[in-house]
C-alpha cells in the first residue's frame, strides 16, 4: 500500500511549480489526473525539444506517474465534466495566472459548493497585495524573494541560482500544505484552500539573509569576507560570494586540474571543532596555538589569508582526493559535482534518486526520482502520460460515463480526439 492510496487529485497544473507538487503526490500513491487543453496540453510538452515529435524532457521529468485527460474547461460540456471531476476528487491543484479559475467560472466558493470536502491548492507568484495580479516565473520569484540580491559576488550584479527554488521549492511547500490539509480533514470532515506564493517560498529559503539584515543594525557581519578586507557594509545584506557563515566559515577552492576543468573545485569548511585537524592536513601546525588563529572568532578577519593557504594545498589534490583525505578527520568538504558526474553516479541510482525511465516516443531518459524516502511507501517512477492518453478511461472509470452519454461527451469537442477502440 502507498501512503496516499485512495486520494484522487485533479491536477490543473502546468509548467514547473504545480507539476512538481502533483508529481510528489503521485509518487506517494495518489491518483493524479492531469487536465490539459485539447490538442495543446501543458505548454512544456513542446518546449526545449530535443527529440522531434516527442514530449520534451521538461515535461516528462515533471509529470511522472500521472494520467492525462484532455478537457476544454471553457466549453459547456467541458464545464460539466470539470464539475464531475471536482465532485470525485479529494484535491484540486492549480497554478494558473491570477483570476484564471474565476474566469473559467470556478472560483473557490463554487468549488467548495460542489464538493465541501475538497482541498483546493494554488500557487501564485505573489500573495495578496500590490503585486497579486502579476504573472510570475522562477527568476522573478528569486528576485522578489530576496535571493538574487544576496547571491553573487560583491563586485558583480545580483545573480539567480540554477536550483529552481521559486518553482520546485514552492511546489514542495504546496505539497506539504495539501497533505496537512488532508490530515486536518480526517478530523474536521471539511476541505480548505491552501495557498502558496512563490515570493514567500523564496524568502523562506533566504531566511538567513533576513537574519543578517537585522544584525547589520548592530555592527558588521564578521563572517563575510568583506569584513576582513575592510570594505564597509551598506544598508542591505550584501552578496557574499561563496562565504558560508558564522563560526564555520567556508569557501570554494581550486583543486588539481582547475585550469582545464570548470568544476575542479571543492567546498571547504573550517568548522571550529576540527580546526586543529585542518591545520595538520594543510601542514600549518603552528596555527593550532598561534594567537589570532587558534580561536574561531579571531580568525574572522583573516579568512582570505587562511583560505588562500588551504587552497595552496587543495590545488595539489583532485576534488575527490580532498574528500578522501578530509573525511576521515571529519573535516566537512564537498566536491563541486557537474551534472555529468551526477548523471553517472551509481550511488544515486542505487537509492532511486536518479532513475532511468522508458518512454514510447523518446526511448530511455534520465530523471530525478523521489527525493523523499518513506520506508513503508515505495516509489516506482513511471513515465509521464501522452496528451489525452487516459481521456476515455477517466470518463468511463472515474466519472461513470457510458453509452449515449459517453458518445455525447466525446462528440461535444470538449475532450479532444478520443481513440475509441483503444480505450473500451
Ligand atoms: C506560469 C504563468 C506565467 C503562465 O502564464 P500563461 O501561459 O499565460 O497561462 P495562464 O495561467 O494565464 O493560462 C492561460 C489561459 O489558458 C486557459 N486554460 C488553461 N487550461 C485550460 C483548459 N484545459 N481549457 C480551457 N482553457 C484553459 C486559462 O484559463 C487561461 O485563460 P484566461 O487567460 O482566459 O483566464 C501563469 O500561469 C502564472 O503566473 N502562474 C502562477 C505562478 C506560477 O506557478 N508560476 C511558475 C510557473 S513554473
Amino acid at each position: 500500500m502507498k501512503a496516499l492510496e485512495g486520494i484522487k487529485v485533479l491536477d490543473f497544473t502546468h509548467v514547473q511549480s504545480g507539476p512538481t507538487c502533483t508529481q510528489l503526490l503521485a509518487w506517494f500513491g495518489a491518483d493524479v489526473i492531469k487536465v490539459e487543453r485539447p490538442g495543446v496540453g501543458d505548454a512544456t510538452r513542446k518546449q526545449l525539444l530535443d527529440v522531434p515529435g516527442a514530449d520534451s524532457l521538461y515535461f516528462t521529468m515533471l509529470n511522472h506517474n500521472k494520467r492525462s485527460i484532455e478537457l476544454n474547461s471553457k466549453n459547456e460540456t467541458g464545464k460539466e465534466i470539470l464539475t464531475r471531476l471536482i465532485e470525485e476528487c479529494d484535491v484540486l491543484v492549480e497554478n494558473f495566472a491570477p483570476g484564471a479559475l474565476d474566469r473559467m467560472g470556478f472560483p473557490w466558493e463554487r468549488i467548495q459548493e460542489i464538493n465541501p470536502r475538497i482541498i483546493m491548492a494554488s500557487i501564485k507568484g505573489f500573495g495578496p497585495g500590490k503585486y497579486e495580479d502579476c504573472k510570475v516565473y522562477e527568476n522573478v520569484a528569486q528576485c522578489a524573494g530576496g535571493s538574487a540580491s544576496t547571491t553573487g559576488f560583491r563586485d558583480g550584479p545580483p545573480l539567480v541560482t540554477g536550483a529552481q527554488i521559486g518553482d520546485s521549492g514552492t511546489g514542495l511547500n504546496l505539497c506539504l500544505g495539501i497533505v496537512t490539509a488532508l490530515f486536518q480533514r480526517e478530523k474536521s470532515g471539511r476541505g480548505q484552500k491552501v495557498s502558496c506564493a512563490m515570493q514567500d517560498g523564496v524568502l523562506n529559503l533566504a531566511r538567513v539573509k533576513l537574519r543578517d539584515q537585522q544584525r547589520l543594525d548592530v555592527g558588521p557581519l564578521k563572517e563575510y569576507s568583506q569584513f576582513g578586507e575592510d570594505v564597509p557594509f551598506g544598508e542591505a545584506t550584501p552578496r557574499a560570494g561563496n562565504d558560508s557563515g558564522g563560526g564555520q566559515p567556508g569557501r570554494i577552492l581550486k583543486c588539481k586540474g582547475w585550469e582545464q576543468d570548470p568544476n575542479a573545485y571543492t567546498y571547504f569548511i573550517i568548522q571550529a571543532a576540527v580546526w586543529e585537524k585542518v591545520c595538520d592536513v594543510i601542514d600549518k601546525p603552528e596555527w593550532k596555538t598561534q594567537e589570532g588563529y587558534a580561536k574561531a572568532p579571531e580568525r574572522l578577519d583573516k579568512l582570505n589569508e587562511i583560505f588562500e593557504t588551504i587552497e595552496q594545498w587543495t590545488r595539489t589534490k583532485t576534488k575527490f582526493e580532498v574528500m578522501d583525505i578530509c573525511n576521515p578527520h571529519d573535516i566537512p568538504v564537498g566536491p563541486i559535482l557537474s551534472m555529468k558526474e551526477i548523471s553517472e553516479d551509481d550511488g544515486l541510482f542505487a537509492t532511486g534518486t536518479m532513475v532511468k525511465v522508458d518512454h514510447p516516443e523518446r526511448g530511455e531518459y534520465l530523471s530525478v526520482g523521489c527525493p523523499i524516502k518513506l520506508s513503508d511507501s515505495e516509489v516506482k517512477v513511471e513515465r509521464s502520460p501522452l496528451l489525452g492518453e487516459h481521456t476515455e478511461e477517466i470518463l468511463v472509470k472515474v466519472l461513470g460515463y457510458s453509452g449515449d452519454d459517453l458518445d455525447r461527451v466525446i462528440g461535444s469537442g470538449a475532450v479532444g480526439e478520443v481513440a475509441r477502440d483503444a480505450a473500451e
